[in-house]
């Protein structure tokens, strides 16, 4: 496997780079003159220097409501080069303006930020189309015609990130046309850098082929791997909450903390994603990736910075310390829902979906208690849980305290105190909650639990972005920390591959109708261990 580092600017290409470094400044002008930015931060903003962002998958689903509205947002916020260019390829018979005609309807639908006609217009100029299949070597040559182009009339340097928004049976055939037409190799002062989203792989195995294709043709240092959640502000913020405060981490170990309640729950079923989504099911599609990721940012050890490299061996230590419980039967979960009833309505079990085998095994809920053998956690146990058509959507990170040694109440005052908890609300009602007891007034001593929130629409001016506008921008930035290397993907393979290999012994999941909490093994798990689920 070859390893190339990405080449740096040399002396003859000052040209271009005095260009680009221009063409950056105007745009962090205009990204300080956003009036969306709060006025007392003087710092100058991140922004994205002169690039092309080429779209695979154009017509898919992610590409409609996440990608392009990010890229709308990203040029509303001011982040984007005036030049900035984005060039969608799928085996369509469009012409830019079919492509454009596409991302204006999907922006307008589905951005975070409100339409301007000028931002769209500017954005409008930089769109391109070129229609062909994956197999097709006339069409890749097309593409490198066409950027080149780009180049000489828009200043783009040469500068181009590759987003694969398509099925990972594509990659190979993508990435080698990338190689053939000389795409993937950046001249020098330029970059290339590809970008893939999950799933990496099915399993271990299946995710180290995968990375020996991109790698043969990407140095690591180019490959930039979606976890979309690592995106989101408030998943960032578990990093701030506990590496910028001196408050929590004394208590943040197994000296004070009892478990870890990690859950993503959905209240949507898999939609038109059948094909996707079985013969994937829950544990793969979410624990493998968002799950883990957050399980590991609670759980490392403070990085010496926030360098990619220094973030991501912590959290490879970490990930490296889970250990399986000893009984799988005992220690994990599964379930498919069945029909039920969500929001008022009647909705279909997993079974009745469009595109379900009847025979199909596929779990729509997992649930996993995990532990982390090192000196911080060791014997704490970190449950996590995900499901579809459970009764809310809502993903949270729930580190629940020991009970107080000794309490000098009697035993009725305290009858309904719970345990101490601190509480990040990945989404909905982004924020952090912690809930502690307090004195019921009028009552001579009676204890009952209290909640104190911070909420993120409260104490903030501007609302978050989306997780995607934050990748994307890193990406054409080229600003690796929240992208998690082969390694981490690896890891959390070895974790989730044993429990596959279990679950595939032991016939269909258990029932639980749509709109309720999960199947009757998830809350038998918790009871065994003398816990419950959090309510949500
Ligand atoms: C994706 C999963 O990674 O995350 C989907 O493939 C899931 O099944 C989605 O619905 C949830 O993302 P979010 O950001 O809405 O929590």
């Amino acid at each position: 496997m070859s390893s190339p580092a990405e080449p740096t600017a040399p002396a003859d290409e000052a040209t271009t780079v005095a260009t680009q470094a221009a063409s950056t400044a105007t745009t962090e002008a205009a990204a300080l003159a956003n009036p969306l930015r709060d006025p007392r931060d003087k710092r100058l903003p991140r922004v994205a220097g002169p690039c092309v962002l080429v779209l695979f998958g154009v017509t898919g689903d992610l590409a409609k409501r996440k990608l392009l509205p990010a890229i709308y947002d990203l040029g509303n916020r001011g982040l984007l080069p005036p030049g900035f260019s984005l060039v969608g390829f799928a085996r369509r018979d469009w012409k830019n303006q079919d492509f454009a005609r596409v991302a204006h309807d999907a922006i307008k639908e589905h951005a975070r930020t409100p339409f301007r006609e000028e931002v769209w217009r500017q954005l409008r100029e930089g769109i391109h189309f070129v229609p062909g299949e994956f197999s097709d070597d006339g069409a890749f040559d097309a593409l490198a015609m066409a950027l080149k182009e780009i180049d000489q009339t828009r200043g783009t340097g040469g500068n181009y990130a590759f987003y694969l928004s398509i099925p990972p049976k594509f990659f190979p055939q993508v990435v080698q046309q990338l190689k053939r037409t000389g795409l993937a190799n950046a001249p020098k002062g330029a970059w290339r850098r590809v970008v893939i989203e999950k799933p990496f792989g099915h399993d271990l195995k299946s995710a180290q082929e995968l990375n020996e294709i991109t790698s043969q043709v990407f140095p690591e240092s180019s490959v930039f791997r979606i976890d979309h959640y690592l995106g989101k502000e408030t998943v960032q913020n578990i990093l701030a909450l506990r590496f910028a405060n001196n408050l929590f981490e004394p208590i943040w170990n197994r000296g004070y903390v009892d478990h870890v309640q990690i859950t993503m729950a959905e209240d949507i079923g898999i939609g038109g994603r059948a094909g996707y989504y079985d013969g994937i099911g829950a544990a793969r599609d979410v624990i493998q990736n968002h799950l883990l990721q957050l399980l590991a940012l609670v759980a490392m050890e403070d990085p010496t910075s926030f360098d990619a490299d220094a973030l991501r061996r912590e959290k490879e230590k970490v990930l490296k310390a889970v250990r399986l419980p000893q009984d799988l039967a005992l220690g994990t979960a599964r379930g498919r829902y069945t029909a039920g009833w969500q929001g008022g309505e009647r909705v279909r079990g997993y079974l009745e979906e469009d595109g379900i085998p009847a025979d199909s095994t596929t779990e729509t809920y997992a649930a996993i208690k995990l532990e982390i053998a090192n000196r911080r956690w060791a014997g704490v146990p970190f449950y996590l849980r995900t499901g579809k058509r459970l009764g809310r959507r809502v993903t949270e990170v729930a580190v629940v305290f020991q009970r107080a040694p000794h309490l000098p109440f009697s035993k009725d005052d305290t009858e309904i105190l719970g345990q101490n908890a601190l509480v990040v609300r990945v989404q909905p009602d982004e924020g952090i909650t912690v809930r502690f007891g307090s004195k019921v007034p009028g009552t001579a001593m009676e204890v009952r639990d209290v909640s104190m929130d911070f909420a993120y629409g409260e104490s903030f001016l501007e609302s978050s972005p989306e997780a995607y506008e934050r990748l994307l921008l890193d990406v054409l930035i080229g600003d690796p920390p929240l992208f998690p290397h082969q390694r981490e993907v690896e890891l959390s393979w070895r974790i989730l591959d044993p429990i596959e290999e279990f679950w595939a012994t032991q016939g269909p999941p258990e029932d639980y109708p749509a709109g309720s909490w999960g199947p009757a093994s998830a809350d038998a798990m918790m009871a065994r261990d003398g816990r419950v689920w959090r309510r949500l």
